[in-house]
């Protein structure tokens, strides 16, 4: 059972603001009510700078994987020519899903810890003349890369007429991605990562141009058909029932992220990367992905010195503090911080002094702390007292 004072640092779920919580635990509204149209249409239009757009973000009650769903159905029918981006778990995901609604799936295969080039993406689509659309994973949570999306969306965009479609179920509300500008089409996310929520809603950002594909698709569909949310957001309403304790939430949510400031959000995730870096560098812990690719989000180790499940083991029961594992073949081989949502650099001040004292237990060699310190120059580094 979870205790207290354990202190959550997966990669989703992840801790909920106080303020939050307490929102969450209002009485029961009628959806079909006024007040339930209040928050809607409260809700609707502060949504979209999050996500880069000026469109129409949907709010579906759901995990972030029936966004994903929501996401294929809608533009696409059997057969259609698909390229998927897989360099980890979810974008096999992504794949997966494609092929049971009887796509045609070219894979663009990327080492695990890797992210992938906007050449490749060109090459694929150079070699597969009639692309329907292009899937992408902004932050890879498995591996904790972060693929340069806006980039690879302006590439299909110069190049042909496929749709991009991206999941940034691990980024969205914690890094910044230009959905408007940079040509992404769908793009879609969850509400336990970065958006500081509880599991439980998903959303799916649509921009204005998709609507007639959408439209005039004749796949059938019924919970995730996004013309039927669409229609009803104009109302002020959801087609179904919606998770009103989670909006409740979000209205708050929304609150915070104004009151810090979207730009100052995406840049507390930055220096919260930067910080967990460099006190891995300066602890002999190796890090899976490159400077360059690395995500804002959550970052991955891969220890040589120690079993990575006995690390996070030793942490759990000593101090609470809940890492990810590796996924699939990564099982065992790697260890996960996640740092978004509801996290400061103070929490991640704290994590790095934990960390070091279960490296001192498992007999890991460094300086005592260096991790530390080196997390404190980081954060000196990359902000400045007003
Ligand atoms: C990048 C990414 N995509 C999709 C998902 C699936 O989301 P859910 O588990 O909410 O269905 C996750 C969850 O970890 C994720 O990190």
């Amino acid at each position: 059972m979870k205790r207290e004072w354990d202190l959550l640092h997966t990669p989703g779920p992840t801790p909920i603001p106080p303020s939050v919580e307490r929102s969450m635990n209002q009485p029961m509204i009628g959806h079909r009510g006024e007040k339930c149209k209040e928050l809607m249409n409260d809700i609707a239009p502060r949504l979209k700078p999050v996500f880069g757009t000026s469109g129409d973000v949907l709010v579906v009650t759901g995990s972030g994987t029936s966004a994903l769903e929501s996401a294929v159905v809608n533009v696409t029918q059997p057969g259609d020519d698909v390229l998927v981006v897989v360099a980890g778990a979810f974008g096999d995901r992504f794949a997966q899903i494609c092929e049971t609604y009887e796509l045609n799936v070219t894979r663009i295969d990327v080492p695990w810890g890797e992210a992938v080039e906007v050449d490749q993406v060109e090459r694929a689509l150079r070699e597969n003349s009639n692309v329907k659309a292009v899937f992408l994973t902004h932050c890879e949570t498995s591996t904790g890369v972060m693929h340069p999306i806006e980039k690879a969306a302006e590439r299909v965009k110069e190049m042909s007429s496929a749709l991009v479609i991206v999941d940034g179920v691990s980024s969205i509300g914690g890094a910044e991605l230009d959905m408007d500008g940079s040509g992404i089409d769908i793009l879609v996310t969850g509400s336990q990562k970065a958006m500081m929520l509880p599991p439980g809603l998903a959303f799916v950002a649509v921009r204005e141009e998709v609507w007639p594909v959408i439209e005039q698709n004749p796949r059938p569909r019924f919970y995730l058909d996004l013309n039927v949310y669409r229609k009803q957001l104009q109302a002020g309403q959801t087609p179904f029932t919606p998770a009103l304790s989670l909006l409740f939430g979000l209205q708050q949510m929304l609150h915070l992220v104004e009151e810090e400031g979207l730009e100052n959000v995406y840049h507390r995730h930055l220096v919260m990367k930067e910080m967990t870096r460099e006190a891995a560098r300066a602890l002999n812990l190796p890090l899976l992905v490159s400077d360059e690719d690395a995500s804002s989000t959550v970052t991955s180790i891969k220890p040589e010195t120690f079993e990575a499940e006995q690390f996070r083991k030793v942490a759990k029961e000593e101090f609470g503090l809940i890492l990810a594992g590796g996924q699939k073949h990564m099982k065992g081989q790697i260890f996960r911080i996640g740092h978004m949502g509801y996290c400061r650099p103070a929490n991640v001040l704290q994590y790095i002094s934990i960390i070091e004292i279960v490296l001192k237990r498992l007999g890991h060699e460094f300086t005592p702390g260096a991790g530390v310190a080196a997390a404190q120059a980081a954060y000196l580094k990359h902000t400045r007292e007003d």
